[in-house]
């Protein structure tokens, strides 16, 4: 199986954030019980405005056929292509207002990336790989899952173990070996 060429970072930032990737390829074995539950842990510690915990998640197995099909079903078809062989398809979503006000939360959305950045980051403490979708339907799954009014749907992501590149189609296999690409941070420091 090739591997992905690590990029070089300028500083030298924790092996977990060196290691973490998106890939496409997607090893079948599934994820314990334990490891899904120690994911949403991480996820449950980030910080939140206002200690709201505003992130919400609907995840399906394989072994959760119908369910996994249903979640499939809301991508579109350049990520269902290889997102089908995935083990765990989890919906994130947001609480749009705050439950001690009732007014508009507008860092729900900033404090989901922090529970899903905690647990990517556990994610690759277990070995395991994360891929955050943002092609997908958000009404298909509001109609799947019959969210109510104030829960937001907003990605779908990926887990697994790390797959052979070789399952994927050519223009995707190119993709999962190629270096990754960042912007210099002289770009994302403003004076
Ligand atoms: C909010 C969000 C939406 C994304 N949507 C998609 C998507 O629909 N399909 C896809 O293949 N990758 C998607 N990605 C993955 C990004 O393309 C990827 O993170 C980026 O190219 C950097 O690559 P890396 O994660 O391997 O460092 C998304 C990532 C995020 C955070």
């Amino acid at each position: 199986m090739t591997a992905k060429p690590r990029p070089q970072v300028d500083y030298d930032v924790h092996e977990l954030i060196q290691k973490r990737w998106s890939p496409r390829a997607f090893s079948t074995q599934p994820l314990t019980e334990e490891e899904i539950m120690t994911l949403f842990e991480a996820a449950r510690w980030a910080a939140s405005s206002g200690n709201e915990q505003p992130w919400r998640f609907i995840y399906a197995t394989q072994a959760q056929a119908e369910r996994f099909q249903k979640l499939l079903a809301c991508l579109n078809e350049g990520n269902q292509v290889w997102a089908k062989a995935a083990p765990v398809l989890i919906l994130t979503l947001v609480k749009t207002h705050s439950t001690r006000s009732g007014r508009p939360n507008r860092y729900a959305w900033h404090d989901l990336g922090l529970a899903i950045g905690n647990l990517t980051l556990q994610a690759s403490a277990l070995d395991l790989y994360v891929h955050q979708m943002g092609g997908f339907s958000a009404e298909k799954a509001r109609e799947t899952f019959a969210l109510p009014a104030d829960i937001e749907p907003v990605t779908v992501i990926a887990v697994g173990r790390l797959g052979d590149p070789e399952m994927l189609p050519a223009d995707l296999r190119a993709r999962e070996l190629a270096l990754q690409q960042r912007k210099p941070l002289a770009e994302l420091i403003l004076n």
